[in-house]
């Protein structure tokens, strides 16, 4: 029994010593050009997908996607979100790998998320990535409005395409052949929003 108690210590020191003297010994790399691995990746995803499932609430999105709402929604996305997101007039953002993770670029395939969960997500923010927490910056309202525009960008009726694009600053880009790049939300869907 002695024998292995002490087999017990002996495996909790090593564990638990290992991990520190990685992190103090300075071999995590923590800058923002290392992108995750594969496993820290999905280890991650499974965190986040599992938590937001469990606590964004279980409601349609109370903005509708009428075309007053969609505006207002496109004019705060460029405004908050494109730098990292893609913006109308580029639809993958340049910053998009800059992150580690990347930055999903959510204006060049329309994202099948529940509303509810990017609401959540906009409002709390991810932490640990560049992701962050709109509340109290966003109201409520505006935030569902920013994701009913995110659900139905490729299908605009034509006031909130003007919207869009004076938000943007200039005619839409159609979306873009992304190599499956990370980050870059694979291949494009729907034709240009401008069209
Ligand atoms: C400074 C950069 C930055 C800004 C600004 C930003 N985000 Fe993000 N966002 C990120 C990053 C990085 C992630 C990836 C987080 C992760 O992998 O968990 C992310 C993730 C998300 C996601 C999850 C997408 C998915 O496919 O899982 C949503 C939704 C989102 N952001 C919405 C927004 C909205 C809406 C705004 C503007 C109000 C915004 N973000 C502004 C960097 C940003």
């Amino acid at each position: 029994m002695r024998g292995f108690l002490a087999g017990i210590a002996v495996t909790l020191i090593v564990v638990f010593g290992g991990g520190y003297l990685v992190i103090n010994r300075g071999w995590i790399p923590v800058g923002a050009d290392n992108p995750p691995g594969s496993w820290e990746r999905s280890l991650a995803h499974m965190a986040v997908d599992t938590y937001v499932e469990a606590h964004a609430p279980k409601q349609e999105n109370p903005a509708a996607p009428t075309a007053a709402n969609l505006g207002e929604g496109a004019r705060i996305y460029e405004a908050r979100c494109a730098l990292c997101h893609g913006s109308g007039r580029q639809r993958i953002s340049p910053l998009r790998t800059k992150f580690s993770p990347p930055a999903p670029q959510l204006v060049n395939r329309v994202p099948r998320d529940p509303d509810a969960n990017f609401w959540w997500i906009t409002k709390h923010g991810v932490r640990l990535t560049g992701m962050p927490a709109w509340d109290g910056i966003l109201t409520d309202d505006e935030m569902w409005k920013t994701v009913s525009f995110l659900k139905h960008w490729d299908k605009l009726p034509p006031e909130a395409v003007a919207a869009w694009e004076t938000a943007a600053g200039g005619p839409l880009q159609p979306p873009q052949p992304a190599a499956r790049q990370p980050g870059s939300a694979g291949a494009p869907q729907g034709a240009a929003a401008s069209k």
